[in-house]
């Protein structure tokens, strides 16, 4: 094709693209399949790669992320971007209300009610309807330069239905299931976690590679716009309206209001809404409807007067900490737990919070007998947010971290590098219950029964001084033990029974050898087959394991160099217990150093089910397309990531090649 015909045809792609990707991102209603799309991302891509010199800046493929920056420009924004007052109660909201009709001399006035996302606020500055620059908020008067992050944003419209120059504003956010993924597969790859999906949208749109911000699942809602080349809107409703016909994507929720009553109905019905959502919101926005009504109402220095945030309080408590206890972990941490007064937050009671280690502890200078904030980290675990310095007597206590394990009173120690304090005792009766918790846990050896009180119960009566004694318990021996009728007795004896022909690969983790999780649990079994070439393994031999670092080669020799181990490995051996990774688990490990990303819809598998039986071949599954990764499986409808794939020039197999590969 020459340079003509090729400049018209990507004119034809990109508009063509950039239709099908507002019905997909931001209608959520796509027209056609996702081989379809790829087809024309694909076709665009090629001939982007043969006249680079058509691309333009808003074509699509700058979706896929363009080249590293080294440090983000600063942006002056036009307009301040302002911030919003906050109210806590429907007092609060009242005299807000009453303010207005003060201020602007009428009873009755509209009202949109809009819901507070969670996420950044952006400005987005469009030149005769192309996207060309987008910042942070900033300070308010200057933002950082992240326009090749956003350009990432698949829902965030590269160029609009209308040539209008104008400034848009909105929130960047991460839906709840993004997150979830994202920080599941951060998990997998032993980096940390994000403590929110704010965060984890913060985090990604301060990324300096925007290929990396490319793989971060980020989403947009517009909320208003300053129309630079024409007339403009009178209205708040009429901006909603405007932005959704020039292709961004509107919170369906926003609500025009006539009423106090109104108001405060809306906040009611958004907070029993939220928990649906599938996006995070912190209450919601009230703004007067009219412009010109606006304008009235004015400014603070800060934030408009004419609107305010409603925010939701509900996960936030206040208790008082009564002592400060410490745990001892399976690996000998020391960690210091807060015992609190219960409290009610969010559906449930809590007692405790951890407090992690001794840093955190000062860091937020915590005292025995405090008042404190609390809060459920990703709404689940209790966590202290900060001290109420005010609410202090005087009687509280500072909290020391003990020198000795409080459970076998040998001497504790920080090792270099750790934030957690150790007990090294390998004999200590704390740890030896831990590891009995956990060998018998649902992803280690599963045996159902075996929870924590008899865990402590079995250990500390002198029936199981390890997890190689369990499989020797029997009948007579668990009669003896408090609450155990004879009926759970015989489950217990069932689990143990059935939990021997486990594969090795979940002995393996269930032991609790040091930084040996699931996945390289599964490596190991992959590659050496059986316990006893494991056990015999050289330092050497299990570095040259692609992913293997030499912190898990030295835990490898020092965990079967040690005697306890050799006498527990003898003691599973005699009961029979499965040392083996099966042949057909194993299938020589063909897949062995190779690494795959799935996408799309299998037919034959679940994405699980694909990802063990490559991992049970020694493959590695990625979640993210890098250079790095050897195969893409691509099911039905695959999309993004078929796309980098491609780009990268990575190998991309169809699920029956798959099969081939896995049956060798
Ligand atoms: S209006 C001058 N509308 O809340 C008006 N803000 O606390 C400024 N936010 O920085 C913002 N959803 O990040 C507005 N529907 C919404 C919003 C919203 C979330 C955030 C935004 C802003 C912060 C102010």
């Amino acid at each position: 094709m020459d340079k003509d015909k090729a400049a018209k045809r990507l004119d034809e792609l990109r508009e063509k693209i950039n239709e099908h990707n507002y019905y997909y991102h931001v209608l959520d209603a796509p027209r056609i399949s996702d081989t379809e799309f790829d087809q024309l991302m694909k076709e665009l891509m090629e001939l982007e790669e043969r006249y680079p010199e058509l691309i333009t800046s808003d074509s699509p493929s700058v979706r896929i992320g363009s080249k590293p920056l080294t440090a983000f420009a600063e942006v002056e924004h036009t307009v301040p971007m302002l911030s919003l007052d906050n109210a806590f109660s429907e007092e609060d909201i009242a005299a807000f209300y009453r303010r207005l009709q003060k201020s602007l001399g009428i009873e009755q006035f509209e009202m949109v009610g809009e819901l507070k996302i969670d996420g950044l606020a952006v400005s987005l500055y469009y030149e005769e309807g192309k996207f060309v620059r987008g910042a942070t908020r900033g300070d308010g008067q200057r933002g950082e330069d992240i326009t090749a992050n956003l350009r990432t944003v698949w829902s965030l419209p590269l160029s609009l239905r209308e040539k209008i120059t104008a400034e848009v504003r909105g929130e960047v956010f991460m839906p709840r299931d993004g997150f979830v993924r994202l920080n599941k597969a951060r998990q997998q790859e032993g980096l940390t976690f994000f403590a929110n999906p704010r965060n984890a949208a913060a985090g990604s749109l301060r990324q300096l590679d925007p290929a990396v911000a490319a793989q971060r699942p980020l989403d947009f809602f517009a909320y208003t716009m300053i129309n630079l080349s024409g007339d403009g809107s009178k209205s708040q409703w009429k901006i909603l309206t405007n932005l959704k016909a020039l292709g961004f994507k509107v919170n369906e929720h926003a609500t025009l209001l006539n009423s106090l009553s109104d108001v405060l109905e809306y906040h009611q019905h958004i907070s029993e809404l939220r928990p649906q959502l599938s996006y995070d919101i912190d209450g919601v926005v009230f703004k007067v409807n009219e412009l010109v009504c606006q304008e009235k109402a004015g400014y603070t220095s800060r934030a408009p007067r004419w609107a305010i945030a409603y925010k939701f309080m509900a996960e936030e408590g206040i208790t008082r900490i009564r002592d400060i206890k410490v745990n001892v972990g399976r690996t000998g941490a020391i960690t210091p737990l807060a015992e609190l007064e219960p409290l009610l937050l969010s559906g449930s009671i809590i007692k405790r919070a951890s407090l992690h280690n001794e840093d955190i502890i000062r860091g937020k200078d915590v005292m025995i007998g405090d008042t404190v904030v609390i809060h459920k980290a990703g709404e689940v675990i209790p966590e202290i947010i900060r001290v109420l310095p005010d609410k202090r007597s005087g009687r509280e206590q500072l909290f020391i971290m003990p020198d000795q394990c409080p459970s076998c009173h040998k001497e504790v120690k920080r090792i270099p590098g750790e934030a957690a304090l150790r007990c090294l005792n390998p004999a200590c009766p704390a740890q030896a219950v831990e590891r009995i918790i956990h060998f018998a846990s649902r992803r280690g050896m599963d045996i159902s029964g075996l929870g924590e009180a008899l865990a402590a119960q079995l250990y500390h009566s002198g029936l199981v001084e390890d997890v190689g004694d369990l499989y020797a318990l029997t009948l007579d021996k668990l009669a003896g033990l408090e609450r155990m009728g004879e009926k759970s007795a015989n489950n217990l004896l069932a689990a143990l029974e059935q939990s021997k022909t486990n594969p090795l690969r979940r002995l393996l983790y269930a032991l609790g050898i040091r930084f040996v999780g699931e996945r390289t649990a599964r490596l190991l079994a992959a590659n050496f087959g059986s316990m006893s070439r494991l056990a015999a393994a050289t330092y050497e031999e299990v570095i040259a394991i692609k992913d293997m670092g030499p912190q898990i080669a030295f835990s490898q020799q020092d965990f079967f160099q040690r005697e306890e181990t050799q006498i527990i490995i003898k003691k599973l051996k005699i009961a029979g217990v499965n040392f083996q990774e099966k042949r057909e688990d194993v299938k020589e490990s063909n897949l062995k150093g190779n690494r795959f990303v799935l996408t799309g819809t299998l037919q034959r598998y679940s994405r699980e089910q694909a990802k063990e039986a490559i991992e049970q071949r020694g493959g590695q599954v990625l979640s993210s397309v890098s250079k790095n990764v050897d195969y893409l499986i691509a099911g039905e409808k695959a999309g993004s990531k078929l796309i980098k794939a491609k780009e990268l020039g990575i190998t991309v197999l169809k699920e029956e090649d798959l099969e081939k590969l896995l049956n060798g």
